[in-house]
């Protein structure tokens, strides 16, 4: 095709949405340990086992486990051999998010469109089968080592993907927590990388910049950063992007990138419709969140009007609360689930908000910051 015809071509795609999701499939993460992982994710966040690869499956270099809650699939995958790709980023990263993977209609057209517009191909459209029939899988590169596949699994009707076998244990089946979706995930990138990678997400994937928040709105008394949401056009997928902010101190998002050891996934937000309910029952389970003072909640119905919610459970768990035009947003971080300061989660409920909780970025970092200052990277 000439660069005429390919130029023309693009500019008529435009007018259509030449890169349709229909949302998260899966988030994959690259650990040290998957079989561990995976039961940390089933046992603390109520995830239930759902499918496995590995040499028992004709696997030979690495093992991986998809678990699944409503329409949450998390994959746990680690290498079983040194001197490769997997294994060195593991070693660099530490266990992390290596893949956002985004459900499409069609994986060869999501592949053509996007390299063509410029993204760098991770993997070109493959065929996979097995007896439930087949996906098509291709990929691309974003930021750091992160990468985003498309999923094509309308001819597919096995538990997760082909190359996985079911995989269950009849002695472990814990109950759900309540968390359904991935409501949207955020990326931390270096100093005055956030608009380049705005403009990947506009000019690449057709994604919009829906809100935008600079250092003014997001700093303490210490410490910066800004950060742009960007979303498809339908708003299934939603990719906040952080860059650090010049403060008193170093930034969060500078923290993660020392201990990352560049860009990568700072936090996903999961979403449930009862967070009085799903945080106490992952607190249960042991899992770690950030807290606010509880003066936080001393003017807080001045500030965020009347909610549905009893003031107190909010306050005992520490829960966040902020309102949009739309309505309002409750919501609560999760400490970093590995030992190095990086990847941690969101429990999100929306009650009309469409918004990220901007008047709880004060408090929340304050947080953050007491965090930092206990491991000496303030
Ligand atoms: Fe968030």
């Amino acid at each position: 095709m000439s660069t005429a015809l390919a130029e023309k071509n693009v500019s008529l795609t435009h007018t259509t949405d030449f890169l349709p999701l229909e949302g998260t499939d899966y988030v994959e993460f690259y650990v040290g340990n998957a079989k561990q992982a995976a039961h940390y994710y089933m046992s603390a966040f109520g995830f239930q086992a759902l499918a496995y690869a590995g040499p028992e499956t004709g696997c030979k270099e690495f093992a991986s486990y998809a678990v699944r809650q409503n329409k949450l699939t998390f994959v746990l995958t680690t290498p079983l051999h040194p001197n490769n790709a997997m294994a060195d980023h593991v070693y660099l990263h530490g266990d992390g998010v290596k893949v956002l993977a985004l459900r499409v209609p069609d994986a060869r057209s999501a592949w053509e469109e996007t390299t063509r517009r410029g993204a760098t191909s991770y993997q070109e459209p493959q065929v996979k089968t097995d007896a439930f029939g087949e996906a098509v899988i291709s990929g691309i590169r974003t930021y750091g080592d992160t990468v985003h596949l498309f999923i094509e699994r309308k001819n597919y009707q096995g538990a997760f993907l082909p190359g996985y076998r079911p995989w269950s244990n009849p002695y472990f089946a814990p109950n759900s927590t309540g968390l359904l979706y991935v409501d949207h995930c955020v990326g931390n990138v270096g100093w005055n990388q956030m608009n380049p990678w705005v403009k990947f997400y506009e000019e690449v994937m057709g994604f919009k910049n829906i809100l935008s928040f600079d250092d003014e709105d997001i700093s303490t008394e210490y410490s910066a950063l800004m950060s742009k949401v960007m979303s498809s056009g339908n708003g299934f997928v939603k990719f906040p992007i952080n860059e650090p902010a010049v403060g008193k101190k170093k930034s969060q998002v500078e923290e993660y990138l020392d201990f990352y050891r560049g860009e990568g996934v700072q936090h996903v937000a999961l979403a449930t419709d009862n967070i009085v309910e799903t945080v106490r029952d992952l607190q249960s389970r042991g899992v770690e969140f950030l807290k606010v003072p509880t003066t936080y909640y001393d003017d807080l119905l001045d500030r965020v009007g009347p909610i549905d919610e009893d003031l107190e459970p909010l306050k005992e768990l520490g829960i966040l609360i902020d309102r949009d035009n739309e309505g309002y947003l409750l919501q609560l971080f999760s400490k970093p689930v590995e030992d190095r300061p990086t990847l941690f989660f969101e429990i999100i409920q929306r009650k009309g908000a469409k918004s990220f909780g901007k008047g709880n970025f004060k408090a929340l970092f304050e947080a953050i910051e007491r965090e930092q200052a206990l491991r000496g990277n303030l």
